[in-house]
């Protein structure tokens, strides 16, 4: 058993020991048993907690949202139009407002220094809910998704093809080394993760019997994989006319049948979602128009198949997330 995360924050899983993961996984568990079997917990009753989203969500913010209301907490949500943070006050004063109201605060935004600042600040908890550099949240997720797979996670290998150097890819690289997974990032040479954390995920990685591999071929780096994951080509905040360039770069690191026949035989696809895998979206459409692609980072197909698990790890964020708010608060 770790030490108690209470009044830590949770701003990427670098900060956090394999136990300390390993903790908040087992207390997800936990949480969603009670979730299942209908049985109260509302262990955080009296405590507040608000949202500050400076960019769009639905799984991120929902699952704060009930997470909340299960613990018996107050919730309040902060649009990216409605708080004044950055415009007419600075991040400082408005970290210092929030702590003074809440116990806890959510930050889902741009650059890793802000969310960092706002713990600084604050003097209560603060949880990344996205950033441009770590989604750790998610990362709870998808291993516990990967857990109720296989029943155990160590040794596994996860390969993350396409955009190798986005906030979810680079969360991805950090937990499989913190807990004993092969990472493998599979797309472009122009798209890897920072040499930076890289050194830092192998030197981790090391220590906890995994590898971590890095290469622009899909046949060699799907090989043997047992959990295949991607993400959208285009992150939020990035430009849309970088579409073009992207489409080009990432085409051939696409998730489809030829893909999933190379990994093993019982591989899972997981994806972070939202995902462009058919024509039911504005922006798919409109890439459809311009470009003639009717499905991107995942082919509707493999979304759609047995092995995709992405509605299990989407219902997980609610767990996992339950399970971070209640070790850091309680
Ligand atoms: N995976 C994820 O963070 O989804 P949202 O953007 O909908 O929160
Ligand atoms: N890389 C994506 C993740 C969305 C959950 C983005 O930042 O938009």
């Amino acid at each position: 058993m770790p030490r108690s995360l209470s009044g830590r924050s949770f701003l990427k899983l670098l900060d956090f020991t394999t136990e300390e993961i390993q903790y908040l996984l087992e207390l997800s568990k936990d949480f969603k048993n009670l979730k299942r079997t209908n049985t109260p917990h509302k262990y955080l009753q009296g405590k507040n907690i608000v949202l500050l989203f400076e960019k769009t969500s639905t799984r991120t913010r929902c699952s704060f949202e009930v997470a909340g209301n299960d613990l018996g907490m107050g919730v309040t949500y902060l649009d990216p139009g409605s708080s004044q943070m950055g415009k007419k006050e600075s991040l400082e004063d408005t970290a210092k407002v929030l702590g003074r109201m809440y116990d806890g605060i959510e930050y889902r935004g741009f650059d890793q220094q802000i969310v960092e600042d706002l713990a600084k600040y604050a003097g209560v908890p603060v949880w990344n809910g996205l950033t441009t550099d770590f989604h750790p949240t998610q990362m709870l997720a998808d291993v516990l998704t990967i857990q109720e797979n296989f029943g155990y996670y160590k040794g596994l290998t996860l390969v993350f093809m396409g955009d190798a150097r986005n906030n979810v890819a680079n969360s991805l690289m950090v937990v499989s080394a913190k807990l004993g997974i092969n990472f493998v990032a599979c797309g472009p040479k122009a798209n890897m993760p920072e040499k930076k954390l890289v050194d830092i995920c192998k030197k981790i990685a090391k220590e906890n019997g995994c590898t971590i591999t890095l290469t622009d071929d899909v046949k060699k780096g799907t090989k043997n994989a047992d959990v295949i994951y991607t993400d959208i080509w285009v992150s939020m905040g990035e430009p849309d006319n970088i579409w073009e360039k992207r489409i080009k770069l990432l085409k051939p690191y696409q998730v489809n049948d030829a893909v999933m026949k190379n990994a093993n035989p019982n591989a899972i696809f997981l994806h972070c979602l939202p995902s462009f895998h058919d024509l039911e979206t504005t922006i798919g459409k409109d890439i459809y128009k311009k470009f003639g692609l009717k499905e991107m980072e995942v082919t509707d197909k493999v979304f759609r198949s047995k092995q995709s698990k992405v509605f299990d790890e989407a219902e997980n964020r609610m767990h996992t997330i339950k399970a971070v708010m209640y070790a850091t608060l309680k």
